[in-house]
């Protein structure tokens, strides 16, 4: 039959399907989560979240070594401190378990780009995101503990900070308290759009951070919204963030696509805990392959828009694009 149009053509070799896609991925742009306990000589497996593990400091850089080695050398930490109280002070203390990690990954490899989770839900009694009032957060006084976090992870050495409290204004402040304690160059990559969700289910009880009353609707964003999550990014962008990150990532691709095509500063996705376990479960029960479900949501992440995934198949993803399999 006589056919001008035959996209099979372009389909025929593995050869010329490499030369003809559309979405490139490389390592660099992934980013690895890494749970830092506080404590020594912990190396734990966390139940909620199979081949994630609990490190202590001490054991860092067995992780921080394997990674680089696979290719993924850029970092993204969180803290489990062994107290908790009602401001979430072991947050910036700077012999917090995170601030002592940010040592233990830069004394590891001195190439490793470490950004961490600037918050306040891992450090408080309670488990809310800020400073309490009553039963409720208290937005302003609240950016006076995120500004004291972030600073204190500077000081410490991180290269990047990424507030995901969803208070107002905390890039403007952080950014300015950054900048007026000589941390200009350390850039801001805001958790700028982030919604309430159910798939931070087994991040929270992995560092234990499950809100003692409420839940996080009243800072996080309801998942019904896309034009709320372009207002969000416009203030952050306004506010000087230098990256933008949407969060969750799978269920959320609309509103990749749509910060990609809004702004013009890099973003990032967050493909999270939920959506890790899930995939995990699921080919633990033999219902999915899990090395063909992983390469296919990472691609598809980047075909959406994001410039950078934050994923805790990292290393898995690094050894797919080594073998060909994606990029
Ligand atoms: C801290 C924070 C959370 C996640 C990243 N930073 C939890 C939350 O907001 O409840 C979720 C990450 C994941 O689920 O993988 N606020």
């Amino acid at each position: 039959m006589e056919m001008s149009n035959r996209p099979r053509r372009l389909r025929s070799s593995a050869v010329l399907r490499k030369m003809v896609r559309e979405t490139r991925v490389s390592k660099d742009q992934l980013v690895y989560p890494i749970f830092i306990k506080e404590g020594s000589g912990i190396y734990t497996e966390i139940p909620s979240m199979p081949g994630q593990y609990h490190v202590s400091p001490d054991r860092i850089d067995e992780v921080v070594g394997r990674s680089i080695e696979q290719g993924v050398s850029r970092f993204i930490l969180f803290g489990l401190p062994a107290e908790k109280d009602e401001c979430g002070s072991s947050g910036f203390d700077d012999g917090g378990v995170v601030q002592e990690g940010i040592r233990a990954v830069k004394r590891a490899n001195p190439d490793a780009y470490v950004i961490t989770d600037v918050c306040m839900c891992e450090y408080t009694s309670h488990g809310h995101c800020g400073i309490l009032s009553g039963q409720t957060v208290d937005n302003d006084l609240t950016l006076e503990y995120l500004d004291k976090i972030a600073l204190s992870h500077a000081r410490a050495g991180c290269d990047m900070v990424a507030p995901s409290d969803m208070m107002d204004g905390r890039v403007e402040s952080m950014r300015s308290a950054l900048d007026s304690s000589g941390f200009a160059d350390v850039p801001v990559m805001s958790y700028a759009v982030k919604y309430a969700s159910s798939f931070y289910g087994p991040f929270r009880s992995a560092v234990d951070s499950t809100p003692a009353f409420g839940d996080r609707k009243t800072y996080q964003m309801d998942y019904h919204n896309s034009r709320e999550a372009m207002r969000e990014a416009a203030l952050d962008v306004d506010q000087g963030a230098d990256i933008l990150i949407v969060k969750p990532a799978l269920a959320y691709m609309d509103i990749i696509r749509d910060v990609k095509s809004s702004f013009d500063l890099p973003v990032a996705a967050y493909c999270v805990s939920g959506e890790y376990s899930m995939v995990k479960a699921a080919a633990a029960a033999g219902f999915i392959d899990e090395y063909g479900v992983m390469c296919e949501s990472a691609v598809c992440l980047f075909r959406a828009g994001a410039d950078i995934l934050i994923t805790y198949f990292a290393p898995e993803l690094a050894q797919a694009i080594d073998r060909g399999d994606i990029g």
